[in-house]
């Protein structure tokens, strides 16, 4: 007999993602010319500014240990980030460097969360929130939204489902799935019912960047000092300068939150890369430049998936105001057959589509809702235009 594994280990959902993202990549290794609307990240290269930075970094040895809350060079700069951009005043050590946003998000959950604490979710939701709030010992409790809404859930409607266990709220603004931007009233009736009821505000604002039609990012921490004391907030490089891989997130917050925050990650990681984290200040004081121009590109990626699939009869997406996310509507397909096979939802769509049109995107019942599939943009406009004429394909062969 096997010595057995964690119960919190194997409750891990395994990511839906996954069974997809292997069959596209054995499809190109037989050499096939597959389509791929499933990255989470900016296809362009780190600028090379940054990339210079890092070999500079090198070269000076920063090759250490730093503090576990990150260099202060680092710090320095991500605070008069969080001044400029989001009119929020912060002390140093109200800051923490992670190891990419992922793990501040973990950072913050662990600290906060006591066995059974209950955390709000506005669903089609990320994947990874409701599994990293489970293995930090709490419960996930999704709050479903809809298109007809805009993707958004109301205040009312997610003070329904506060309990006297509810401990914290997760925003993410712009969205991922939904390409959703919250708006200044919303974030201000979510921060009344985050007061009214005392509980945190986890503001994954990783997307920040990526807003279209002149839209503004606001923070919900800069919508008064009361909510500001209970929020952390969440950001960092990989979207907004194409810095996935080189693993630097960030989060400011409350003072005793963000010690605790460091207390965990000392145990557990200690600090993030010292190289990266060089790489990563010198990013943070100058890309206005290469985001204006990746936010162009973007725009027009955007438009020409849009227009395409909605000229697509049976097909529906709504526009998304920020990051490089599309949530394709497919609930008239749901039913139909296609090449003898039965679309019953999400993955049996992505699956056929895979098979027969080489087309990968990803089943939105990842995220909470299996009337949909997401299509990231992060891939070139010829791409997206051959792939989208695929799906047309795809979706006049269904009967
Ligand atoms: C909503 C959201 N938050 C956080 C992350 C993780 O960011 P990082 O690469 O900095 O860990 C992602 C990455 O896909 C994301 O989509």
């Amino acid at each position: 007999m096997a010595i057995g594994i964690s119960d919190r280990c194997r409750n891990i959902q395994p990511s839906v993602t996954l069974a997809i993202d292997s069959r596209a990549k054995q499809l190109r290794a037989m050499g096939l010319d597959v389509i791929g609307f499933g990255a989470g990240e900016p296809d362009f290269d780190t600028p090379k500014y940054i990339k210079d930075a890092a070999k500079d970094a090198l070269d000076a040895g920063l090759t250490k240990y730093t503090p576990v809350a990150g260099t202060l060079e680092l710090k320095s700069e991500i605070q008069a980030k969080l001044l400029r951009d989001n009119g929020l005043e912060y002390e140093l050590t109200d800051i923490i460097v992670c190891t990419g946003a992922k793990q501040c998000l973990f950072n913050a959950l662990s600290a906060i969360l006591n066995p059974g604490d209950e955390v709000l979710i506005p669903a089609p939701a990320w994947v990874s929130y409701p599994e990293m709030v489970s293995i930090a010992g709490g419960v996930p409790v999704l709050v479903k939204s809809n298109e007809a809404d805009g993707f958004t859930v109301s205040a009312e409607e997610l003070e329904r489902h506060v309990t006297e266990k509810t401990k914290a709220l997760i925003l993410n603004s712009p969205n991922n799935p939904t390409g959703c931007v919250l708006s200044r009233e919303l974030l201000k009736a979510y921060a009344d019912l985050a007061v009214k009821h005392q509980f945190y505000v986890i503001s994954d604002e990783i997307y920040e960047k990526l807003i279209y039609d002149g839209g503004k990012h606001v923070s919900i921490a800069s919508l008064g000092d009361e909510i500001k004391a209970q929020t952390i907030v969440i950001n960092g490089v990989s979207k907004s300068y194409a810095m996935t891989g080189w693993r630097i997130g960030y989060a400011a917050g409350p003072k005793n939150v963000i010690k605790a925050m460091t207390s965990f990650q000392s145990h557990t990681t200690s600090n993030a890369n010292s190289i990266a984290q060089h790489a990563a200040a010198v990013a943070l004081t100058n890309g206005e430049r290469f985001m204006h121009e990746s936010l162009m590109e973007f725009t027009a990626r955007r438009n020409i998936m849009y227009d395409m699939i909605n000229s697509i009869d049976g097909l529906s997406c709504s526009m998304p105001a920020g990051a490089f996310y599309m949530m394709l509507n497919i609930s008239s397909l749901i039913g139909k057959s296609v090449n003898g096979k039965t679309i019953n939802g999400s993955d049996d769509f992505a699956g056929a589509l895979l098979e027969s049109k080489m087309v990968a995107v990803v089943p939105a019942r990842a995220f909470g809702d299996d009337n949909y599939v997401r299509l990231s943009y992060a891939t070139t406009r010829e791409k997206i235009i051959v792939g989208i004429s695929r799906i047309a394909e795809f979706v006049k062969e269904c009967e």
